[in-house]
Formats: structure tokens, sequence, C-alpha cells
């Protein structure tokens, strides 16, 4: 009746007939995506939740007799609220989980080579939004404005104003003047609420339209099934009903892992941390950020230089060209290589020694930069990390490389 209603001023058939008839093809590897769209979702919902009673302002305020920053105040009386701090660690463990599952997602593409043509554009978008994600985690860092907020957030300041010509202006223009300043929470707030989202939700909508334009890739499997039943047609199953059905349930179930974790494992416990105080603490960033943060350890402390009137420091190296070449690297992949007919299969990992064995060594080396933000626990000299930095994935890379030729030789 509902339905019949609105499709006579809508035309919703015409809608269900175009896009939910849309086959897609099953694959388990294929939810790694959705798990990243899934829980920006949740990071909406949450976040909805939060921005309602959270203060983005740096006035003292009286909690329990002393003062504090309003915004620290104000997440405070959130955990204090019935499952106020649940809410808040679903939120914190929804954006772990969406990073990591944009990062398996890359993988994912990347060692089936899923990027290559006609794909190279949504290789590029994924890009956009795994910076675009990052970014959301760090302006949220700052916004509890607890002891731990304000280290990290300093080593992004200063990163930011080492960036050679206009590193001035640019973190005038991020951190609204000074750090720690009145106008940076406020500035932060506006960013991971409003700015952040709006952006992401764009590039998610691109991602997802040139993926219905283009077809999904489908499992190599398919190739021998179609070419035994002479049948041209993307198999899989359809949008409606039943990938809807897989994907809500799949839905539910990631709620109920986030919400059994929020519940037993205590996040960001910014009690514990306190407000700012004098003095800079030894913090750790979340895992993601730790390759710059172990990178940034590793730079000698003296290395700079002058270009052009524009001053390279360790923190540019380590924090600036360093995830700049990272993602420069990224994004050239899909152009270096090439194939002249469109990708509609999956490739087998196994069957590509190069780009497996790069991707290998690539993932190894980003391990041992995470592992070198923790030079001070295993008390190791940075220039024997930096030995071990270069030397390990190298090994790896050779060994996953001779491995793989091995086995392809003996295929042939
Ligand atoms: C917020 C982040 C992201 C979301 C929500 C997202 C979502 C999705 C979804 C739902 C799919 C279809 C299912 C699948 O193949 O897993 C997909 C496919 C794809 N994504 Fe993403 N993605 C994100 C980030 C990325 C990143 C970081 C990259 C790579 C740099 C990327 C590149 C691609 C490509 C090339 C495809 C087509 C794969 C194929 O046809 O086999 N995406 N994405």
């Amino acid at each position: 009746m509902i339905f019949r209603w609105l499709d006579e001023r809508l035309e919703l058939k015409k809608f269900k007939d175009k896009f939910l008839a849309k086959t897609f093809p099953t694959h388990p590897t294929f939810l790694l995506g959705e798990l990243a769209l899934f829980s920006f979702v949740t990071l909406v919902l949450t976040g909805i939740f939060l921005g309602l009673l959270y203060e983005p302002s740096t006035k003292m305020v009286s909690l329990f007799g002393s003062m504090v920053p309003a915004a620290y105040a104000s997440v405070v009386k959130i955990d204090l609220l019935p499952m106020g701090m649940i809410i808040r660690r679903i939120h914190h463990w929804s954006a772990m989980i969406m990073i990591a599952s944009i990062l398996t997602h890359l993988a994912r593409v990347y060692f089936t080579s899923a990027y290559r043509k006609p794909r190279e554009i949504n290789w590029l978008v994924g890009l956009g939004l795994f910076g675009t994600s990052l970014g959301a985690s760090f302006t949220g860092y700052l916004l509890p404005y607890s002891q731990f907020s304000v280290t990290a957030t300093s080593i992004a300041y200063y990163v930011s104003k080492s960036v050679p010509w206009i590193g001035g202006g640019l973190s005038r223009l991020l951190f609204s003047g000074e750090f720690p300043s009145d106008g940076t929470v406020p500035r932060f707030f506006f960013l991971h609420v409003m700015l952040v989202p709006a952006v992401l939700v764009g590039l998610i909508a691109l991602h997802l339209l040139i993926l219905v334009k283009q077809k999904h890739t489908e499992p190599s499997a398919n190739r021998i099934r179609k070419e035994s039943h002479g049948g041209k047609k993307l198999i899989g199953i359809p949008v409606w009903p039943e990938q809807v059905v897989i994907s809500l349930s799949f839905y539910f179930f990631l709620l109920f892992v986030v919400s059994l974790m929020a519940t037993y494992v205590p996040l960001n416990p910014i009690e514990v941390y306190g407000p700012p105080a004098p003095g800079t603490p030894v913090m750790r960033p979340d895992w993601y950020f730790l390759p710059i943060y172990g990178f940034l350890k590793l730079v000698p402390g003296n290395l700079s230089l002058s270009i052009a009137g524009g001053k390279i420091t360790p923190e540019t190296i380590g924090g600036v060209i360093f995830p700049a070449v990272l993602f420069l690297l990224l994004a050239v992949i899909p152009f270096l290589d090439r194939v002249k007919e469109p990708l509609n299969y999956v490739e087998n990992p196994l069957h590509r020694p190069v780009m497996t064995s790069i991707g290998i060594g690539g993932g190894v080396f980003l391990g041992m930069t995470a592992i070198s933000g923790y030079l001070d626990v295993f008390r190791i000299e940075p220039g024997t990390m930096m030995l071990y930095t270069v030397l390990v994935p190298l090994v790896a890379w050779g060994i996953c490389y001779t491995l793989l030729r091995l086995y392809n030789r003996r295929r042939e």
C-alpha cells in the first residue's frame, strides 16, 4: 500500500529494477569495504549522541571541586551518564575498526590487482578516503582535551609548523593560531563533526557510484564457471533482497562485537590521563599513527637543511615527507602495473611474485617503523633500529619473492 503510494510519486519500481536487481559477486574478502562503511555509520550515530553533550571550549569550569577545561569536564560527564562511557568507547573502537578495515581492504585490492584498469580512479578515491579517515581520527584526538590529547596534538602542531615555506600559515589555519590556545578546540570540533565527515560522505558516495558503474571484480573461480556454461553475466547474488540481508546481518554482528569490546576493554580513559598539566609525559598515539610517530624517532635530531629559504627539519622528514612519499607510492601503483584489457577477475597473489613480494616487504617496513615508536621501551639506539628497519623488510621481500618464483616454476 505505502510502496504503491510512493511508487506513483517517485517511480520506486524503476529504481528497484535498475539498482536493486544488480548482481554483487560473493567472496568473504569483499565484505572488508562494507566493514569500513558500517563502522562509519556507527561513528556517525554515536557521534551525534556525543556531539549533543560535548562542549567545545577550553574555558575553566569547576568539576568535583577542581578547575578543569570545559571540554574535558563535558567528556567526564558523558562517561558518568548511563551508557555514556560505553557509547564513547563504541565511537573510539569503531574508529579503530574503520581504519583497520580500510587497511585490510586496501591490501585486498592491492594483492588481488583490483586497482588495475578500469579501477585506477577508484583506487585514488580510496586513497582519499584513507587519508580523510586518518584526518577524522586525528581531529577527534584533541576533543576530550586531556593530558593525552594535548601531548598528541602538539606533535602534529610542530609537524605542521615544519612544512617549508607555508608551515606558519598552515599551522595557524589548522590550529586557529598557536597551540595550545583557546581557538584550537572549536576549530577541531568544526573539522571533526562537519568538514571531515562531509568530505567522507562525498568520497564514499563517489567510491560506490564508480563501483556500480564499473562493476565489481569477480572471484577467479567464476571465470571457469562462466567458460563451462558459456555465460557472460556477472555471477553473484542480487543486491535486493539477498545482499541486503547478508549486509544487515553482518552489521548487527559487528555492533554486537563492538559493544562487547566497548563494555570490557577500556579505551582512552581520560579520567586516568587527567586534564592538561605542565610537562610532557611519554604517550604513544593509536596504532595507526605509530609508523609516523616511530619514523619521527628514527630521524637524527640534527638533520636539517635549507632549500630556497625553506627549512627542512627532522619533523618535516618524519611527519610530512615520509607520509607524503608513502601516499605517492601507493597512488602511482595502478599507473606502473598496467594491463591493456580491463580486469574482470581478481588475480591470485601467489601468481604475482613481484607485486606480492613488494607488498609484503612494504607491510614489514611499516611494521618496523611502528615498532620504532617503542625505542624507549626496547632500549634500542635509533641508528641500530634504522638499520633493522631497512634490512628486515629487504629480507622479507627476498624470501617471499624467491618462494613465489619457485612455486610458479613448479606450477608451469
Ligand atoms: C572509508 C573507506 C572505504 C570504504 C567505505 C570503501 C568501500 C568499498 C566497498 C563497499 C567496496 C565493494 C566491496 C569490496 O570490494 O570490498 C569497495 C571496492 C573497492 N575499493 Fe573501497 N572503500 C574504502 C576505502 C578504499 C581504499 C583505501 C582503497 C584503495 C586505496 C579502495 C579501493 C577500492 C577498489 C579499487 C574497489 C573495487 C574492487 C573490486 O572491484 O574488486 N577503497 N570499496
